[in-house]
């Protein structure tokens, strides 16, 4: 019998401090329903230089120790995917393991592929257990990001930060994955990137969203064929993409999301023999049905709304606010997974909610992650935005969470809040 393995359970880190984003629209003289409405943002994480990609990756690994009662000698591998590093040759997951004090003995490493990073790992983790080579022992998969794009720049309101911790395991309370039933799509582009040395992304925005939907396309119908041929879903009665109880995607604001999910429904009303909709007019209005994105995306954005954009992260976040939501509901029930990293990749995965989801939801306690959260204003944002990456300010770290406090010698030191 094949191995079930997935994810057991995750947690969740954020920065300290977030603005408003209608006040963040006044302040650049931009309607707020541009913000709102328009990219479907409500809040932005603002990360200070303390906190930076390994203290958010450290403090949500901890969180998921802690919260979920991980026996750390179990932990044979930890991965975490990032494309905002701090140093181009020690990884982000060396200093994971040594503040959490985890073995010497396991597996560590970072994985890059811009946003597509976090899935990276996660598929890493997930076949190196499904192939049997893990033995036993769980892995930790850490996505771990801080979205800069800059003052004043369109892709401003679609900033965030923050880091999701996933433990996966042949006990995969929260998702047992479909493993081997993966599509994947790879181009090479410049939508956007991040030249060495630079804090901030070069975007070509709306090139960068044509890209995410192309991608989209191929990485969702590889997973179709070898989803219709293992009888998963059908090419009767409901459409294919209709058959899965949800769909998260990568969220990088939130209206991308709705416009990921036209895309998937078009894919399925091209390819479909027998489509009621014969004129591309006609599949491109059933394609925005407004019922359907209701129905299988909206309950996924309640935390990217209020985070921003995490990079690779922002998949896992719509995942952990879906199953806060409705994880009860969506026991035993197949839900998609849209991974977008640019430059570009995506894949689409499927996996079946475990019926502990709810419970095992419950401990990451995401109401109070977000409720301990200071809402500051722009001109606090604009300051901590224009603050030296190598500069931290003296500030003590909340209970269980990691800081950086000096840059010495080329060496960064970490703290950790009593
Ligand atoms: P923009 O050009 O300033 O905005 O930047 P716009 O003019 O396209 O308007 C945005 C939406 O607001 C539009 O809706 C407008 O109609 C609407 P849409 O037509 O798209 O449905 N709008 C209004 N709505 C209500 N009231 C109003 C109003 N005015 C306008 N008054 C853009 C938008 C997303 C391009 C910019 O924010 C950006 O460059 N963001 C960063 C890039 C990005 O997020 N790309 C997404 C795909 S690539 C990806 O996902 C990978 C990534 O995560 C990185 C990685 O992989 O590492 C980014």
């Amino acid at each position: 019998m094949q191995r079930k393995v997935g994810i057991e359970a995750l947690a969740v880190a954020v920065p300290s401090r977030y603005v408003d984003i209608e006040d963040l629209a006044r302040a650049r003289n931009v309607d707020p329903a541009k913000f709102t409405s328009g990219l479907g943002a409500r809040e932005m994480a603002v990360t200070d230089p303390g906190e930076d990609t390994v203290a958010l990756a450290a403090t949500a690994a901890a969180r998921l120790i802690r919260q979920q009662g991980v026996d750390p000698s179990r932990v044979g591998m930890l991965v975490v995917g990032t494309e905002t590093g701090i140093d181009h040759s020690k990884p982000v997951a060396s200093h994971v393991q040594g503040l959490l004090k985890l073995p010497r003995t396991m597996r560590t490493y970072d994985t890059q592929h811009a946003c597509y990073g976090g899935t990276a790992g996660l598929m890493a983790a997930t076949e190196w257990i499904a192939s049997g080579a893990g033995a036993g022992k769980v892995a930790i998969v850490v996505c771990a990001d801080i979205a800069r794009y800059g003052l004043n720049t369109a892709g401003e309101p679609t900033q965030g930060g923050g880091a999701v911790a996933l433990l996966v395991s042949e006990q995969p309370d929260l998702l047992a994955l479909d493993v081997g039933l993966n599509g994947t799509c790879t181009m090479d582009v410049y939508d956007f990137w991040r030249p060495l040395g630079r804090r901030e992304a070069v975007v070509d925005g709306h090139y960068s969203i044509n890209c995410y939907l192309e991608a989209l396309s191929g990485a969702y119908r590889g997973w179709r064929e070898k989803a219709v041929a293992a009888g998963l879903v059908r090419w009767s009665g409901s459409l294919p993409g209709e058959q899965l109880a949800r769909i998260a995607y990568h969220v990088p604001f939130c209206k991308m999301a709705r416009k990921a999910h036209t895309q998937l429904r078009l894919c399925d009303l091209e390819d479909a023999k027998d489509s009621k909709a014969g004129t591309p007019e006609a599949r491109e209005e059933l394609a925005k049905s407004a019922a359907s994105y209701d129905a299988q995306v909206a309950s996924s954005l309640g935390l990217n709304s209020r985070i921003g954009n995490v990079y690779t992260a922002s998949l896992y976040l719509a995942l952990a606010g879906l199953l806060h939501g409705e994880g009860a509901k969506l026991a035993n029930q197949r839900i998609g997974l849209l991974s977008y990293g640019s430059g570009c990749m995506a894949e689409f995965f499927s996996g079946v909610v475990g019926e502990k989801a709810a419970e095992r939801m419950a401990r990451a306690d995401l109401d109070t992650v977000l409720a301990r959260r200071e809402r500051v204003p722009i001109e606090e944002y604009e300051r901590l935005m224009k603050l030296g990456s190598d500069a931290p300010e003296t500030k003590a770290p909340p209970p269980g969470a990691f800081r950086l406090t000096e840059i010495r010698d080329h060496k960064r030191l970490y703290a950790e809040g009593g």
